[in-house]
């Protein structure tokens, strides 16, 4: 098949959605987000997301199949996120291809989910090169992989040991009693804050830690300098600078992703560099990125932001890569796997 029509489903966190592509072409990507049912909780509830995606599974299908202007019958193939994820989420996902698969008779490909975050930039257009560093940055994971070949040979070469870096912008917006996502709430506040206010560290970035965490990340340290910071203004009696302390936490996370990033391309050398997960919305993040790319001759690829966040577009369209690549179906007999690893690309 050269460029089958593939219906990928996505729901490992709190977003179902529903892609459809014709090989490298974006068909559709219908998306429903449960964000604003977390919101009050100040973060993903696993059972509220599992929920959300059983009454979101049917309308988002609905939706995509309308946007791309095809039925049911016209897929070709069906992929799913198997993991990693919240299990129940995922279980949800799961279910529905296994049913949509069997029900019309199409091949199933379970595939994973932060595979799909580096296959997503296939859809925006240009032609990707391997190998290629990628740093997918969301609020459930925070890793950077050496992707050497889409369908066969993805590296994972460091992750977080602790907080995701969304999470960290969601748990210090908590602290300034900024709402839930933080991110986008940090980063509107950093707008009038100086960067350079505060030096909070910068984890795993000392000599003694790069030589054993190189390409590993930790935000829990900075989150507990940022509210150490903050209660001791409060103990003082004194306005929390609310501008400058998002202002200066933003450069601290932004500074050590770039860091890594740049050194994992630059080590293996790699002149690519693909950015991927919502965190990527993050203003600050593309300037820097984009600044010390070019400073060292590396190509910076960010897909479009609908294609950043979860969505079952990358998903399709990674099952669509391993069609065309030959691969068999998984089968009916595989699971959810909550923590997958980057390295199996097809469950
Ligand atoms: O990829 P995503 O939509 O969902 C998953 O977590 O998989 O990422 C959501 C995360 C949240 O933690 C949110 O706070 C963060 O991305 N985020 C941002 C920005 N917009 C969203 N973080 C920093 N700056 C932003 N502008
Ligand atoms: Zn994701």
């Amino acid at each position: 098949m050269t460029e089958p029509i593939v219906l990928g489903i996505e729901t490992s966190c709190d977003e179902t959605g529903i892609g459809i592509v014709r090989g490298t072409t974006l068909l559709a990507n219908s998306i429903a987000s449960s964000m604003d049912q977390h919101a009050r909780y100040g973060g993903v509830v696993p059972e509220v997301a599992a929920r959300a995606h059983l009454e979101a599974m049917t309308p988002t299908l609905a939706s995509a199949l309308s946007d791309a202007g095809i039925t049911l019958a016209d897929v070709d193939a069906v992929a799913v996120t198997s993991g990693p994820g919240l299990s129940g989420a995922l279980m949800v996902g799961v279910g529905a291809a296994k049913a949509l698969a069997l029900s019309l008779g199409k091949p199933l490909y379970a595939v994973n989910h932060l595979v799909g975050h580096v296959g997503a930039d296939i859809l925006s257009g240009d032609d990707v090169e391997y190998p290629t560093v990628a740093l997918l940055v969301s609020g459930g994971h925070t890793s950077l992989l050496l992707v050497r070949d889409l369908v066969s040979d993805v590296e994972l070469l460091g992750e977080t040991i602790d907080d995701a870096a969304g999470e960290a912008f969601d748990k210090v917006a908590r602290l300034l009693d900024l709402p839930y996502p933080g991110g986008p709430e940090i980063d509107r506040a950093a707008l009038v804050g100086d960067p350079t206010a505060i030096r909070f560290p910068r984890g795993l970035s000392l000599p003694k830690d790069m030589a054993k965490h190189r390409y590993d990340f930790s935000f829990s340290g900075l989150k507990t300098a940022v509210a150490r910071w903050v209660e001791q203004k409060q103990d003082a009696g004194e306005t929390v600078p609310v501008a400058d302390v998002a202002a200066s936490f933003r450069e601290a996370v932004v500074d050590v992703l770039v860091t890594k990033a740049i050194a994992a391309c630059r080590d293996l050398g790699v002149p690519r560099l693909l950015l991927g997960g919502g965190v990527v919305a993050n203003a600050r993040l593309r300037q820097v990125a984009t600044e010390r790319a070019d400073a060292a001759g590396i190509a910076l690829r960010i897909p479009p932001l609908s294609l950043c966040t979860d969505n079952g577009a990358m998903i399709a369209a990674l099952g669509a890569q391993l069609i065309q690549a030959g691969r068999a179906p998984s089968g009916l007999s595989f699971g959810a796997d909550s923590t997958l690893p980057v390295t199996s690309i097809q469950a």
